[in-house]
C-alpha cells in the first residue's frame, strides 16, 4: 500500500519526504485554509518536495468551471492530480479531464455506488472517507473492503485511496482491506514507526554491546 501525506503544509511535507517513505500528498480546501500562505506557491513547493501524485482540489461546483480550474492546477506541475467532488458535475469534469490525459482523484466517496460511478468516469483515484463514516457509527474500513471486492470483480483500474484516516488501526485496516494507497496526517505517519518494544529492544542491544567493552563498528 502506498503512503500519502494528508497535509497542505509545504515545510512539514518536505521534512517528511526526506524519509524517502512518502509516495504522494493529498490536500483539500480545509487543509489549505489551515496552512495559510499562497495557494499556488504552496502547491509548487509540495510538488517539488514529493516525487509522486499531489492532489489539489477545485472549488467550483459546475463541471465547466471545474475543468478550467483543473487545467489551471495541472499547469502547476506534472505530478498534480485534480481533486473533484463526487457529484454529477464532478464526475462529468473527471471524464472530460481524463479524456484529455489529466488524472483525477474523485473525493468525498461514502458508498460503493459512488465508487462505481467514479471508476466509470475514468478517475485515477477514488477517495473513500473512513473516519467520517466511523464518526456517524458506520463502518469506514468495511467500505474500503467492499469497493476492493467490486473493483476486483470488474477489473477496475481506479486506485482506492483510503482517506479521512484518524488512527493507526485505520492505516492497518486499510492495508488489510486492500486499499492501493492511504493518505495519512503527518502526526500519524510519525506514530507508524514507533513501538515501545522497539525502543526497549534497541536500548538493551546497545547497553549489552557497551557492557562488553566494545565501541562503534
Ligand atoms: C483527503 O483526501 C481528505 O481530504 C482527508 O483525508 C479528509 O480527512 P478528514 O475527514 O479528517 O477531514
Amino acid at each position: 500500500m502506498q503512503i500519502f501525506l494528508d497535509s497542505a503544509e509545504p515545510g512539514l511535507i518536505a521534512e517528511h519526504a526526506r524519509t524517502g517513505l512518502v509516495d504522494g500528498v493529498t490536500t483539500n480546501p480545509s487543509l489549505v485554509a489551515k496552512a495559510g500562505g499562497d495557494f499556488f506557491e504552496g502547491l509548487k513547493a509540495i510538488c517539488a518536495a514529493v516525487d509522486g501524485p499531489v492532489s489539489a482540489e477545485v472549488v467550483a461546483i459546475d463541471a465547466a468551471t471545474m475543468v478550467s480550474e483543473g487545467k489551471k492546477l495541472r499547469a502547476i506541475a506534472d505530478n498534480i492530480v485534480v481533486k473533484l467532488p463526487l457529484t454529477f458535475d464532478g464526475l462529468k469534469a473527471c471524464a472530460e479531464l481524463a479524456d484529455e490525459g489529466h488524472p483525477a482523484n474523485v473525493t468525498l466517496c461514502f458508498s460503493v455506488n459512488q465508487a462505481l460511478l467514479a471508476a466509470k468516469a475514468g478517475a485515477a483515484f477514488v477517495s473513500p472517507f473512513i473516519g467520517r463514516l466511523d464518526d456517524r457509527g458506520e463502518d469506514g474500513l468495511g467500505l474500503i473492503q467492499r469497493i476492493r471486492q467490486v473493483y476486483d470483480e470488474y477489473g477496475v483500474e481506479t486506485r482506492i485511496l483510503a482517506a479521512s484516516i484518524r488512527s493507526l488501526e485505520h492505516i492497518e485496516g486499510s492495508a488489510l482491506a486492500g486499499a492501493d494507497c492511504a493518505t495519512i496526517p503527518p502526526n500519524l505517519f510519525d506514530a507508524m514507526v514507533r513501538h515501545e518494544l522497539t525502543d526497549k529492544g534497541l536500548e538493551a542491544f546497545l547497553a549489552d554491546w557497551k557492557a562488553s567493552g566494545r565501541e562503534g563498528l
